[in-house]
This record gives structure tokens, C-alpha cells and sequence, in this order.
């Protein structure tokens, strides 16, 4: 497969739920894989790792899991009774593919399950009156590149996070070790379909709205994005 440019890689990461389950050659997991450790990390610490689940007495559980959660989310966010008709239909085709994918989770080639150790982070809003997001950018650039990778080798994924609310369940399934924990888990596989393709996004203009008014550069230190 010829290389593919790295904007193009970008703009065209969509989810991909509806995956067959032909294996994935050994060489293309591998070149994957390692894209995600050349990924940036707080100190350098590389605070992850990846659990390659391919047996299907791990991957059915795992599956059934990720349906009850992926049913409960689904449940817990009916799409609006006065959506526009195109938000209603993109919804809806969202929830189609998500609901293929939790039923035929088990039958992936391949879920990597990203884990990370807390220990090995220095999570410098910890101690911030809010939410601390700060560790896991220690663990989602490595998850990035690993999607951006599969997206040029022609492979299928999708971040999830899901089974993030049966942490304790997926812990004891794949034998994670204190002091590890999970991050997110993707399934890889070729695309049923099409596959990767264009995406809808909130464009640069409505992403950079200025804090300070006085700072209108997007490129400005001074700006910040914020979103309503
Ligand atoms: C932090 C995070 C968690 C996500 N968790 C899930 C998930 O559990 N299940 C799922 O189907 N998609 C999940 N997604 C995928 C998003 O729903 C998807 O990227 C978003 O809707 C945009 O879709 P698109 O990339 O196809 O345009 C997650 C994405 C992110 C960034």
C-alpha cells in the first residue's frame, strides 16, 4: 500500500464499528503497534501499555460487556424527539454501527486494550479543583498515533471507553496487575464497508474563540480555545 500523508490521515479518522474478522497480518499489527511508542509522554515515562487481546475466550466476554455498556449509553441518550432530520439520520447511523459493533465485538481480529500506571505520572493538575485530565495525555497521544496508523495500513477502529465503567470486571478478565488500569479499548479489524472518509467537525473559526478579546490571532499564546 502506497504511504499515505499524514493531513490526509487526519482527515479522514472516522470511527470504524463495522469490522470484518480476517486476521490481521502479523507485520501490519506490528508497524501499528509500534507507532503508538513514539508517541509523546509526560517525562518521557511512556506510563502504558497495550494488552493485544486476539483469543476469543477473551474477546467474547470483553464483548459482552461492551454491549451492556454500549446498550445502557444508548439507552441513557435517546436522540431528541425535535432533532433535524440530518442530525437524526447521522444519530441514527451512529447508533446502527454501534450497535453492529457490540454485538460482533468478540468476533474483532484484534482489541488493543490500552493500560496505564498512575505511578508513572506526573499529573500536574492533580491537585486542581476540577476534573485532572493531565494523565491521561500521557496515554491518548500513544492511542492517537495507533489509530492514525491503522488508518494508513487501510485497517478499521474506534476509540472506546466504554468498558472503562466495568473497570474492575475487565481487570480481573485480562489479569491486569495493580498498580495498572484502563484507558480505552480499540478494536481493529479491515472495514466492512468504506470504512474511513470525511469527517464532520466544528471548523477552526468556531474552535478558537478568544478569551481575550483583545486577542484575536488564533496562533496568539494570549488566545484560548474554548468551547460553548
Ligand atoms: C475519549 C473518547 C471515548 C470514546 N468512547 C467511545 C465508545 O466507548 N464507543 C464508541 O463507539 N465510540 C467511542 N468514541 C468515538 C466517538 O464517538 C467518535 O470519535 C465521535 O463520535 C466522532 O465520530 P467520527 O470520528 O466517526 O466522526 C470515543 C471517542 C473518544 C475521543
Amino acid at each position: 500500500m502506497p504511504e499515505m500523508g499524514i493531513y490526509e490521515a487526519m482527515r479522514t479518522l472516522r470511527a470504524v464499528r463495522r469490522l470484518r474478522p480476517d486476521p490481521i497480518p502479523d507485520d501490519v499489527l506490528q508497524r501499528v503497534l509500534e507507532a503508538a511508542t513514539w508517541a509523546p509522554t509526560g517525562g518521557n515515562a511512556q506510563p502504558w501499555r497495550i494488552i493485544v487481546v486476539k483469543d476469543r475466550a477473551l474477546k467474547e466476554p470483553l464483548g459482552k460487556l461492551y454491549n451492556e455498556r454500549w446498550s445502557a449509553y444508548t439507552k441513557q441518550r435517546p436522540i431528541p424527539a425535535n432533532a433535524p432530520t440530518d442530525v437524526r439520520a447521522r444519530a441514527e447511523r451512529t447508533f446502527a454501527a454501534g450497535d453492529y459493533l457490540g454485538a460482533h465485538f468478540g468476533e474483532t481480529p484484534v482489541v488493543a486494550v490500552f493500560c496505564f500506571n498512575p505511578k508513572n505520572m506526573a499529573i500536574t493538575d492533580a491537585k486542581q479543583d476540577r476534573v485532572s485530565v493531565v494523565g491521561g495525555g500521557s496515554v491518548y497521544t500513544a492511542v492517537e498515533n495507533l489509530l492514525l496508523a491503522c488508518r494508513a495500513e487501510g485497517l478499521g477502529c474506534v476509540l472506546t471507553t466504554l468498558l472503562c465503567e466495568c473497570e474492575p470486571e475487565v481487570r480481573k478478565l485480562l489479569a491486569i496487575p495493580d498498580p495498572w488500569y484502563t484507558a480505552a479499548a480499540i478494536p481493529i479489524g479491515y472495514p466492512v464497508g468504506r470504512g474511513h472518509g470525511a469527517l464532520i467537525r466544528r471548523p477552526i473559526e468556531q474552535s478558537s474563540r478568544p478569551v481575550n478579546p483583545s486577542a484575536t490571532s488564533i496562533t496568539s499564546p494570549r488566545s484560548l480555545s474554548i468551547s460553548p
